[in-house]
């Protein structure tokens, strides 16, 4: 059940106290006729919720005679302005009950809307109705706690001193592969939707230092997982002189503070918990696990987690969404996948060979002609894969290398380039995808509840 803010509580309290009449605008989100003279409604102005008691004539008023007898003329959605007593009432869910003098309509809604969109609807109507469905108390309330995450990812940002940059999102360069990516027709030419803020948050290092941005990326994402959006908010971060530690400390560091800060904010905790009972077991101040992929590939033989077919993991091999899944059923905790395989991460990335220290069997450690990688992945559980960093290649000649490597036309990237011609540094960060973020805080089914109106394919609409 949703509680409602301290200051509103003061005022029900204060109006009941002195009996001053009380005045409440919102939406009618349960309707229900008592008896001729007498209907009990549940509002909300979204923020907060009242109980609210009609009696008499104006209880009368709100009904139309039939022929059959009364009619209610309100119904779920209806907008109103009531005005009038209020006093304590231990049954009502929020403490307060309003017995309205006047009432004013504003928007009647149509009798239908009890059957435009309902529990029972398929995912179809469901998505249709996206707009309607968000008025439910689950949608909004997910809503509501991802907005209040990104507040919380602001504080952390600003008291760890990064400054925010709103990069475009209308680009000519690729960051992570060509085969998600939405072209466009700019103006007679050919540009990209950004599919990550990077390499535009690494040319504000020298002037800004540690910045961060929230913004849409975009991927032309063709499978249908409870994880991918064609449109999603990324929450994106670039650090100066920082080694791949450093990144992973500081995304613990980001994970508490958010947890702290929710977690202290009046109602929000139990929103989440009543959302995902399951939030209760995360070991917030135990210490991430971390391990090269190099050890978590014969750690899922050693688990019984397969490909599909039955077949063992073998070294270079993406991690599926459901083993990742699985993966984290096992372990029940974070964990940092660290050190890929160069060939299966993006051009920019910085190269190392790959080490026998850490990776168990020397063997495990793969093709020596395929260099590690200074990146991470962070999986959550019920998620998988919700951060994907790395240090990035900051020598001029390495990262030549790296486009070469890549099959990528230097050109457009002429801008990237000159980062490394003029006062190049060690740096990385990291993009955490929101919505995945969410889908672990809320226990949400899949990424398209974690975000106002989910694009993925074959929907953009409503
Ligand atoms: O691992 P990714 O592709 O990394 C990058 O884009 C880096 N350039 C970020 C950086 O270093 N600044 O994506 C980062 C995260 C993923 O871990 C995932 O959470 C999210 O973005 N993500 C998606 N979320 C929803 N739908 C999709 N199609 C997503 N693709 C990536």
């Amino acid at each position: 059940m949703t509680s409602n803010d301290t200051v509103f509580q003061s005022s029900c309290a204060e109006a009941a106290e002195s009996g001053e009449s009380f005045q409440f605008k919102g939406w009618i989100k349960y309707f229900r006729v008592g008896g001729k003279s007498l209907s009990f409604a549940e509002m909300t102005d979204g923020r907060n919720w009242l109980q609210v008691v009609f009696k008499g004539k104006l209880a009368k008023s709100l009904t139309a005679d039939s022929g059959d007898g009364a009619e209610s003329i309100i119904h779920r959605e209806t907008c109103l302005q009531v005005e009038g007593p209020i006093k304590e009432d231990k049954r009502s869910k929020w403490g307060y009950e309003l017995c309205p003098t006047t009432c004013k309509i504003y928007g009647l809604s149509d009798p239908d809307i009890q059957s435009r969109v309902t529990p029972e609807s398929g995912a179809f109507v469901q998505r249709e109705m996206r707009h309607l469905v968000i008025r439910g108390t689950r949608a909004s309330d997910i809503l509501k706690v991802r907005s209040d995450v990104l507040f919380h990812l602001r504080t952390f940002y600003h008291a760890q001193g990064f400054y925010e940059v709103s990069p475009p999102t209308i680009v000519e360069t690729e960051c992570e592969g060509g085969s998600t990516l939405f072209k466009m027709d700019y103006f007679g030419s050919p540009a990209y939707l950004t599919q990550s803020s990077q390499l535009y948050l690494e040319t504000c290092l020298p002037s800004m230092g540690k910045v961060f941005c929230i913004l849409p990326s975009y991927r032309a994402e063709t499978s249908k997982t409870p994880r991918h959006l064609a449109e999603f908010s990324h929450v994106e971060a670039e650090m100066p002189f920082i080694c791949l530690e450093d990144i992973m400390d500081h995304l613990e560091a980001l994970m508490r503070w958010v947890w702290k800060g929710l977690s202290k904010s009046p109602g929000v905790l139990e929103k989440i918990q009543a959302l995902n009972p399951a939030i209760e077991e995360v070991e917030w101040d135990r210490p991430f696990l971390r391990m090269r992929y190099a050890d978590v590939i014969p750690k899922l033989t050693e688990l019984g987690i397969m490909h599909k077919d039955g077949s063992a993991y073998a070294h270079g091999d993406d991690l599926t969404d459901a083993t990742e899944r699985e993966l984290m059923e096992s372990l029940g905790h974070p964990l940092f996948v660290t050190h890929f395989p160069a060939s299966m991460k993006s051009f920019y990335m910085e190269r190392v060979s790959p080490s026998p220290e850490g990776s168990g069997d020397a063997g495990d450690a793969g093709d020596a002609g395929d260099p590690e990688t200074l990146s991470m992945d962070l999986l959550l559980p019920g998620v998988g894969e919700t951060v994907g960093g790395s240090m990035r290649m900051w020598q001029l000649e390495e990262l030549m290398q790296g486009y070469k490597d890549n099959n990528l036309d230097p050109e457009p990237y002429y801008w990237y380039t000159d980062q490394r011609k003029y006062g190049s540094c060690p740096h990385g960060g990291y993009g955490l995808g929101l919505e995945r973020f969410i889908m672990f805080l809320t226990g949400a089914e899949s990424v398209r509840e974690c975000t106002l109106f989910p694009r993925f394919i074959g929907r953009s609409r409503p």
